[in-house]
């Protein structure tokens, strides 16, 4: 009989529909949950299988909408992007005949940019478009562009496109960033792994994302080390070969189930869940008075000291310094604590801007400037009406919405879904009340 296996495993897709949460706060929450596989990891693994023209495999990918837009963007390249299995993709980049990544891509997720460095290393060519559109300033990818110029490549940019070519093969040679970027150090390292010649990359970044991915380049074959700290070596080969990998655990999500124990008072145990990569996180929980313990791959944590939560100060910074995706849920748990916080967002000019829709809940908010904020708690919090901006600052306002007596509505939860795999569920286990309600869609204009 033949193979019964599904072709593509047919998963349930978060609804691409308008949604809501609604969410009665004010339970305690309690239980176990399972930490999903990181998404800043799952991202840079899938475009980086196009590196080869063999198969490659991937487990504990979270099943988010993120995924999905980088998995039919690479289907739209002529990829072959296989679901086999719950969390398990598979890709195989044989033929890509279609070297343009459009806008299209670009505007649901900025992460596609992320296809620049394999692309040109490995067919030469690519025309991608600038995430940012011509909206210059915001979530710039200059420093991506620049890597590759220095690595040999040509490019030009027009109508919002970068236009980008390796005259023969891309070359080695030492990638000095200004300061530290994530993406763009995976865009170098994805470009150089391929090139002609030894390159150098620092400062590289140092997040435990791109060390997955370095793990599983040297699955492919690459020869590539963190000779130091914030330096990537990199002798470029030829060609690479087909690799299975397990996705790194997403600290995010764990912080913020972390977050979400901690400011109800509760007491919960993360699965899966990477203490190794939480530090500094950790270290700032246990100055609130949050009991944090950690064990080979458990977290547990305890809020039962909820009243006695102590004001803190915070800053943002680079791993292993607190990460910037855990400043906002960090926040909301500021709001709880006695005392005045102060915030620094030290990396992005638009992450402290959900503390705005975070006051319409009660909290007592202090924005200085797009960089400094200070909290004042603690301040119970109610239920409200808000909208959610991007999606941290989205899961950030479940937590406050959990935290407040009453009921809340949280518009835009889409942008949720981008990064978080069954966050309603998730929650609905620990004893959460917490559900998903379609929006009214409104009727299309007649012309
Ligand atoms: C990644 C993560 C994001 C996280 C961030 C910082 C992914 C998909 N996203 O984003 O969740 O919040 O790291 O930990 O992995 N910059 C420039 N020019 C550039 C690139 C960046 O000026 O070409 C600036 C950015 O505006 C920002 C700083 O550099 O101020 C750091 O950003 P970067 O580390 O590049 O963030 P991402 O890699 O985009």
């Amino acid at each position: 009989m033949a193979d019964a296996r599904p072709f593509h495993w047919e998963f349930q897709p978060e609804p691409v529909a308008p949604e809501a949460f609604r969410i009665e706060g004010g339970r305690v929450l309690e239980g176990t949950v399972q930490v999903s596989g990181a998404k800043n990891a799952a991202l840079k693994l899938l475009a980086a299988a196009t590196l080869t023209g063999e198969r490659c495999t991937f487990t504990n990918v979270p099943e988010i909408e993120d995924v999905r837009v980088m998995a039919d963007t690479l289907r739209d390249l002529g990829v072959t992007v296989d679901h086999p299995a719950p969390n398990t993709y598979e890709v195989a980049s044989g033929d890509v005949e279609w070297l343009f990544v459009p806008l299209e891509a670009a505007a649901k997720m900025r992460a596609s940019f992320i296809l620049l460095g394999p692309l040109l290393s490995r067919f030469g060519r690519v025309i991608i478009s600038n995430p940012g559109g011509d909206r210059i300033g915001r979530r710039p990818v200059n420093l991506h562009v620049d890597a590759m110029r220095a690595l040999g490549a040509e490019i030009e940019y027009r109508n919002g496109y970068y236009f980008a070519k390796a005259p023969g093969r891309l070359r080695g040679t030492t990638v000095t960033f200004p300061f530290v970027t994530v993406m763009g150090t995976e865009n170098a390292i994805l470009a150089a792994v391929l090139a002609d010649g030894h390159t150098v990359i620092r400062p590289a970044a140092q997040e435990p994302e791109v060390d997955d991915l370095i793990a599983f380049l040297r699955k492919m074959g690459a020869e590539i080390e963190r000779t130091g700290p914030d330096t990537i070596e990199i002798e470029g080969r030829k060609r690479l070969r087909g690799a299975d990998h397990r996705v790194v655990p997403d600290r995010i999500e764990a912080g913020t189930f972390v977050v979400a124990a901690a400011v109800t008072g509760g007491r919960v145990t993360l699965e899966g869940a990477p203490c190794e990569h939480l530090a500094a996180f950790v270290e700032t929980m246990g100055r609130v008075g949050v009991s944090v313990s950690c064990g080979v791959d458990t977290i547990e944590v305890s809020g039962a000291d909820r009243d006695a939560y102590r004001a803190v100060d915070i800053e943002t910074a680079p791993y292993p310094g607190l990460a910037t995706d855990l400043q906002s849920p960090t926040c909301v748990l500021l709001t709880q604590a006695h005392g005045a916080s102060r915030v620094h967002e030290a990396i992005f000019e638009d992450r402290l801007e959900f503390l705005g829709e975070l006051r319409r809940m009660g909290a007592r908010v202090d924005i200085a400037d797009p960089h400094h904020a200070t909290i004042h708690g603690p301040s119970p919090l109610h239920g409200a009406e808000v909208e959610i901006g991007d999606l941290r600052a989205g899961a950030s306002m479940i937590l406050a919405a959990l935290t407040a007596e009453g009921t809340s509505t949280i518009h835009g939860a889409h942008h949720v879904h981008r990064g978080y795999e069954n966050i309603a569920r998730k929650f609905q286990e620990l004893g959460a009340r917490i559900e998903r309600a379609a929006e009214p869609v409104a009727p299309a204009a007649t012309a």
